[in-house]
This record gives C-alpha cells, structure tokens and sequence, in this order.
C-alpha cells in the first residue's frame, strides 16, 4: 500500500470516529434532558395565606410587571401570551393564568411553589419559564403576587406550548440555554432576599434578571451560538469598557427611557418590557450592587 493510501485511511477513520463521537455525545446529551425534565421533584407545598389588602395586591401587580415578568409571557391581562418563536429551537407560549377558559387552575401553594422552585403541579420541571430569576424572592412578595393574581378578571385564552427540538436539548445540556429549570436551583439551600431597600445586598439578588444575558461576572460579550447580527450585551463592571463613566441618571435612563449614555437607542432585545417597570429602590439597589463589581474587560 503507498504511503498516501494509508493516510487516506488513517484520515477516513478519524472523520468516522469523530462523527461517531458526536452523535454518540448528541444522543447523550438529548436522552439525560429527556430523563431530567422527567424527574419527580419532592418539594413539599408551603403554606400560603392571599390578602386583600390594596398595598399588598398593588406590590404583587408590580411583580407581575416587573421583577416577575409574568405578564411578557402570560400577556397583559395573564390570560396567556403570544406564540415566541426561538429561532432554531423552538416555541413557547405561557398559558391562561385567569380563571376562563384554558386557565390552569393553580391552588395558592402550587403557585407559590413554581415560583420557588421551579416545579410544576405535576411535580416536573417547568420548561423555559425562568422560576430560577424568582427563587430568591422573600415569601412576602410570594404571597404578594399571589394576592395579586386572585384579582385578575377571568378571561378565556390559550394552554401553554412548549416545542423545543433536538438542537434545543443538546444547548440546555451544554448550559448555552436555559429550558430545563428545576435542576437549576439549589431547593434544599435557597439563598432568600432581605426585604427590598436600595442596597448593594438587595441588588446583587435583582441582578439575577441581567446574568442571563450580561454574564455570571456581568462582564457581558456575545451570547453563546447567537448569529453576528445579533446585539452585544454591554459589559455592566465598573471597567473602561464597561459602564466606569456612567452615573446612576444615565443608568436609569436607559432603563426607564432605552437610550444610551452614548446617545444611541438601546437595541430592542434587551427588552425593556418589565425591566422599564422596575421601581426606584429596585434600580438603586441594582446599580449600588454593579458599583461593588470588580473592574472586567468585556467578555470575561
Ligand atoms: C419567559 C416567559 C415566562 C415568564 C417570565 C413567566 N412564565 Fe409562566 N410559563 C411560561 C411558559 C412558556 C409556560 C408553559 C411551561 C410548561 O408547560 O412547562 C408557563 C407556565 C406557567 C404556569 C403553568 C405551569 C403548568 O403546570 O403548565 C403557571 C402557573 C405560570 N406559568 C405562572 C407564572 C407566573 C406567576 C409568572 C411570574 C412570576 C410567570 N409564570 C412568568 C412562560 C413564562
Ligand atoms: C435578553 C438579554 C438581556 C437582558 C436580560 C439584559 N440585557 Fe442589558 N443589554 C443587552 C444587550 C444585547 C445590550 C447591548 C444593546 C445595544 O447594543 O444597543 C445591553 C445593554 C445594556 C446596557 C447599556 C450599556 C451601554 O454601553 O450602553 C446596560 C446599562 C444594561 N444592558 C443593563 C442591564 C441590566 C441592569 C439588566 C438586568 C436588570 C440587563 N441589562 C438585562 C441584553 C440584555
């Protein structure tokens, strides 16, 4: 056999093993998603007591629209929201949360539940809906929200819709998406908030609505597997390419109104929908705490 004949094998073989390999790896990686959101969690129902007091209610209307989002994906009036296509990966709808037609009919400890823990009635893993940015919340603004919900007129919608393929799978399990929530958070440790003040403490806990895009170290850079065209998320640690120069008026500016420090507007998917809606001591805090970042260069 000449010697260019044993290359071309020896390179065949190796194509063929690492064609092997990564199916093998693909395969793995959708049978461990499919086995985890099939997981039965154990978490017992905490007790929950609703009030009718107006300042009780008005806070949990202000979780729904803010730090909750629950009204991005369950629409306006949570009788369920818009069909959200995820480019290669799928959809997702959030289903009715009133009382009409195709509501899903949560007693008060199931809700309370899902928000903490991310489990569903049935005891699974709730998919894409992100119960790991509420499990901090102090049990006062749990039942808050709650309280809120119970005052939400009935209104026919739709059921929830959870379409994730393959490549959906594959991305949850390399840790480049978030579908599969429950194994996410810590149920047996959860690190709770102090109640709300405009401090470094709280912020580092509010900050939990930026990690997904701006990074676990807030230095921000491209998101994993996202197209050239898409945004950069800005490095928010107090670094020359970061936000060193910006002061707590051009911080909230961008949140209430969209427009940079630099003048520009804020590109739409950082969408300000319930981050426009946080409060003063939710933005103060916010900022107090990225104050306290190290200095990072942008992407780590
Ligand atoms: C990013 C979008 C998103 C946000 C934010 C969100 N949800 Fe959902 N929610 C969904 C989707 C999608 C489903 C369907 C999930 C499924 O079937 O696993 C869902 C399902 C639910 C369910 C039913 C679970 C079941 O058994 O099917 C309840 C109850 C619920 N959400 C309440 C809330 C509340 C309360 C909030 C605010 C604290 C909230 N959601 C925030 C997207 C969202
Ligand atoms: C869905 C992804 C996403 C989330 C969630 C998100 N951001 Fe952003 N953010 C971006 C992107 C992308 C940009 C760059 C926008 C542009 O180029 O116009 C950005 C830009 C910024 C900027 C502007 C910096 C500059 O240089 O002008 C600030 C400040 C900021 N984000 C703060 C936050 C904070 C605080 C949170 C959490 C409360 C947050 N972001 C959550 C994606 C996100």
């Amino acid at each position: 056999m000449s010697k260019w004949k044993v290359i071309k094998r020896v390179a065949i073989s190796l194509v063929l093993a690492l064609l092997l390999g990564t199916a093998a790896f693909c395969v793995t990686c959708v049978l461990l998603f499919d086995r985890s959101t099939r997981t039965i969690y154990d978490i017992p129902l905490p007790t929950v007591i609703v009030s009718s007091d107006p300042v009780v209610v008005a806070r949990g209307e202000h979780l729904a629209d803010s730090l909750g989002k629950c009204k991005q994906c369950h629409g306006p009036n949570l009788a369920s929201g818009k069909d959200v296509k995820h480019g290669p990966f799928g959809i997702s709808r959030g289903p009715n949360l009133t009382a009409g037609e195709n509501g899903v009919r949560y007693t008060d400890a199931e809700l309370a539940r899902l928000i903490k823990h991310g489990v569903k009635r049935d005891g699974r893993s709730v998919i894409y809906m992100p119960s790991n940015e509420t499990a901090w919340w102090p049990m006062d603004d749990v039942v808050a929200l709650i309280s809120y919900l119970r005052t939400v007129p009935p209104v026919d919608g739709e059921p929830g819709k959870i379409e994730f393929g393959t490549l959906a799978k594959l991305f949850d399990r390399m840790d480049l998406v978030t579908l599969d929530i429950a194994r996410r958070i810590d149920h047996d440790a959860q690190q709770i908030a102090p109640s709300p003040a405009p401090t470094a403490q709280y912020g580092a806990y509010v900050a939990q609505l930026c990690i997904r895009c701006h990074r676990e170290d807030f230095s921000g850079g491209p998101l994993p597997g996202a197209p050239p065209s898409m945004a950069v998320p800005s490095n928010l640690t107090p670094h020359e390419t970061g936000l060193a120069d910006w002061t707590y008026e051009d911080f909230d500016k961008l949140l209430t109104q969209g427009i940079r420090k630099n003048g520009k507007q804020l590109d739409p998917f950082m969408s300000l929908g319930a981050m426009g809606k946080l409060n003063e001591v939710e933005k103060r805090a916010l900022w107090s705490y990225l104050r306290t970042l190290p200095a990072r260069q942008s992407g780590g």
